[in-house]
């Protein structure tokens, strides 16, 4: 149905893979358009919880934008092509569902950028991160210069962004860009084991939460805290919420309906 993409559904998991293994999946402008259709249908989606995003092959998540067309770009293309892929990346970051990146080799440029926009990141010994663009004499347009410095922190941001170097998977690790390595014949059941530790939680609570952090972001601790506060009184709302607190007192697991 796809022609750059994959996606399988097991049960309440949908996986995502990016399917140009050839050019290490690199996000040309049929990629973006086919992320932007599958997502858009997923968050629609009743029946799936979590997304698994990941590359096809042993070598790379993505190699970044699609080099080959940076030639015709003009100042005006530029800024749609920019635009775009940030709208898209976007999509992925407020799903309302968690959406886990498995990260299965090079994350880098627009790679790395798409690997930021999911909610959680993990990562096989071999993956590769790093935002190069400077090496191509321009910035980073999808998103990195604005997520690398929220996960990261300024400095470390600054120092990737400025000097272009590529990091391993041990060192996205060390400074909290990834939540875990893994051996890369074990990342996809690590990905499903973490999809199915979270289709255990109550759906509408992780979509408030994502939406708290998320929005919490983006303004003062003040801000922060009212919106926390009005979403956890709408997670109040929800029969989840009762039904969470009934097992807990019953001594049993709760069945989240997601309502
Ligand atoms: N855009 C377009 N094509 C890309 C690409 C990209 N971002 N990254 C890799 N490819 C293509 C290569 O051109 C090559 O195609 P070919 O076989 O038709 O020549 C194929 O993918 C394999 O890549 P190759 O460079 O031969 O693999 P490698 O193992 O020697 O090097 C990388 C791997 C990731 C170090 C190298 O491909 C690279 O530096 N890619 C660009 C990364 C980048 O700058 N991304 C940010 C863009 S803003």
């Amino acid at each position: 149905m796809y022609e750059t993409l994959l996606l399988e559904k097991e049960g309440r998991i949908a996986i995502v893979k990016i399917n140009r293994p050839d050019k290490l999946n690199a996000l040309n402008s049929k990629v973006i358009d086919e992320l932007e259709d599958v997502f858009t249908r997923l968050k629609e989606d009743p029946e799936v919880f979590v997304v698994i995003l990941t590359g096809v092959g042993e070598k790379a998540f993505s190699a970044g934008a699609d080099i080959s067309g940076f030639p015709e770009l003009d100042p005006i293309k530029a800024k749609e092509f920019s635009l775009k892929g940030q709208r898209v990346f976007s999509l992925i970051e407020n799903l309302g569902k968690p959406v886990i990146a498995a990260v299965n080799g090079y994350a880098l440029g627009g790679g790395c950028e798409l690997a930021m926009a999911c909610t959680i990141r993990i990562a096989s010994n071999n993956a590769k991160f790093g935002q190069p663009e400077v090496n191509l004499g321009i910035i980073p347009g999808y998103g990195g210069t604005q997520r690398l410095p929220r996960i990261v922190g300024k400095g470390r941001a600054l120092e990737l962004i400025l000097t272009g170097r590529t990091i391993d998977a041990q060192e996205a690790y060390s400074i909290g860009l990834v939540s875990k390595v893994v051996p890369l014949e074990q990342l996809m059941d690590e990905a499903k084991s973490l999809a199915n530790l979270l289709l255990t939680k109550g759906p509408v609570a992780l979509r408030l939460a994502i939406e708290a952090v998320n929005r919490g972001m983006e303004v003062s601790l003040e801000e922060g805290l009212r919106i926390e506060a009005d979403l956890f009184g709408l997670s109040c709302a929800t029969e989840d919420q009762k039904e969470g607190a009934r097992a807990f007192l019953e001594k049993r697991k709760p069945e989240f309906k997601g309502r």
